[in-house]
C-alpha cells in the first residue's frame, strides 16, 4: 500500500487565493496596503530563494512587499538600525527578518528588536509567551501550516500521539505547544524528540502521526514509522543539487496512510501563512476609515 499524498502546493495556493481575497477587502475598506518588508543580510542561497519566493507570493495577493539586501559584512548595530527604521514606518505592517543571519549578528538580540506588532513571523518573546498562554496574536508559520495542513486533510488530533521530531525555536518547540493546546487541529499527546532521545525510533513507532523537523536528509526510515501513521515533512534539505526532506520518502510512503512530499509540502504552507499575517498585522496597526468595516 502507498500512502497518500497531501498536496500541500494545492491547500496553500487555495489558502493564497483566500487570503488575497481578504486582502482586497481590507484595501477598499482601508485605503491601506498591508505592507511586508524582508531583511536578507548575506548571500546564503538558500535564503535567497525563500526570500524570492515570499516576495513573489506577496505581489500575487496584493500585498506591498519590498526586499532589502545587506551585505555579509553587516554589522549587528547597522543590522539593528535598520530594525528600528522598519519599526517606526507606519506604511510597512510586517517586518521579516530571514534566518540564518551572518555569525558576527546575535539573532535574538534582532528578533527581539522587531516591533511586536509587525512581528509576522511570531519570534519576539512578547508574542511567543501570547502563544505559550493561549491566546495568539500571530502564530508561526511554519507550525501553523502543519496544523492548517491536518485540519484540511481532516487528520484527527485530539487525543492522539503525536511525535514532533526536533525542538528548533521556528518549528519543533512551537509546533509541539500548538498541538497540544485546547483548539481545532490540537488537543493531542505530543512528545518532542531531540539529538539526545534514548530509543528514538521506539518513541517514533507509536506516534499517530510523526512530524520530523530535525533538517538531517532522509532521517526518518520506514522502520522508524508505525504502519498507518500520518507522516509530515518540514525538511528541506539539498542533497547533490536536488531537494529532499527529512524523511526517507519512497520506503515511508509505503508504511505511512498519508505523507507530504518534499517539495510540495509544508514549504508552501509556510508562504500562505506568512501573507496571512501580514494581513493580520496590517489589521492591529490601521485604524479603520469607520468601525466595523474591516
Ligand atoms: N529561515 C528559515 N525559516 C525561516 C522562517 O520561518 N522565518 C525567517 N525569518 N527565517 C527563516
Amino acid at each position: 500500500m502507498s500512502g497518500r499524498l497531501i498536496d500541500g502546493k494545492q491547500i496553500a495556493a487555495d489558502l493564497r487565493g483566500n487570503v488575497a481575497r481578504r486582502v482586497q477587502e481590507f484595501r477598499d475598506a482601508t485605503g491601506v496596503i498591508p505592507r511586508l518588508v524582508a531583511v536578507l543580510t548575506g548571500d546564503d542561497p538558500a535564503s535567497a530563494v525563500y526570500v524570492k519566493n515570499k516576495h513573489t507570493a506577496c505581489e500575487a495577493a496584493g500585498l506591498g512587499t519590498e526586499v532589502i539586501r545587506l551585505p555579509h559584512q553587516t554589522t549587528e548595530a547597522e543590522l539593528l538600525q535598520v530594525v528600528h527604521r522598519l519599526n517606526a514606518d507606519p506604511t510597512l505592517h510586517g517586518i521579516l527578518v530571514q534566518l540564518p543571519v551572518p555569525p558576527q549578528i546575535n539573532p535574538q538580540r534582532v528578533l527581539d528588536a522587531v516591533a511586536p506588532l509587525k512581528d509576522v513571523d511570531c519570534f519576539h518573546p512578547e508574542n511567543v509567551g501570547l502563544l505559550v498562554q493561549g491566546r495568539p496574536r500571530f502564530l508561526p508559520c511554519t507550525p501553523a501550516g502543519v496544523q492548517r495542513l491536518l485540519i484540511h486533510e481532516q487528520i484527527p488530533t485530539a487525543g492522539r500521539h503525536i511525535v514532533v521530531l526536533g525542538r528548533s525555536d521556528i518549528v519543533g518547540k512551537p509546533l509541539a505547544l500548538m498541538l497540544m493546546q485546547k483548539g481545532t487541529g490540537a488537543n493531542a499527546t505530543v512528545t518532542v524528540c531531540h539529538s539526545q532521545t534514548r530509543d528514538l525510533a521506539a518513541i517514533t513507532r507509536t506516534a499517530d502521526i510523526l512530524v520530523a523537523a530535525i533538517g538531517v536528509p532522509r532521517f526518518v526510515t520506514a522502520e522508524m514509522v508505525r504502519p498507518g501513521a500520518v507522516v509530515i515533512d518540514v525538511g528541506i534539505n539539498r542533497v547533490d543539487g536536488r531537494l529532499c526532506g527529512d524523511v526517507d520518502f519512497e520506503p515511508v510512503r509505503e508504511v505511512a496512510e498519508a505523507i507530504t512530499p518534499v517539495p510540495g509540502g509544508v514549504g508552501p504552507m509556510t508562504i500562505a501563512l506568512l501573507l496571512e499575517n501580514t494581513l493580520t498585522a496590517a489589521r492591529l496597526q490601521v485604524v479603520p476609515r469607520s468601525p466595523g468595516t474591516v
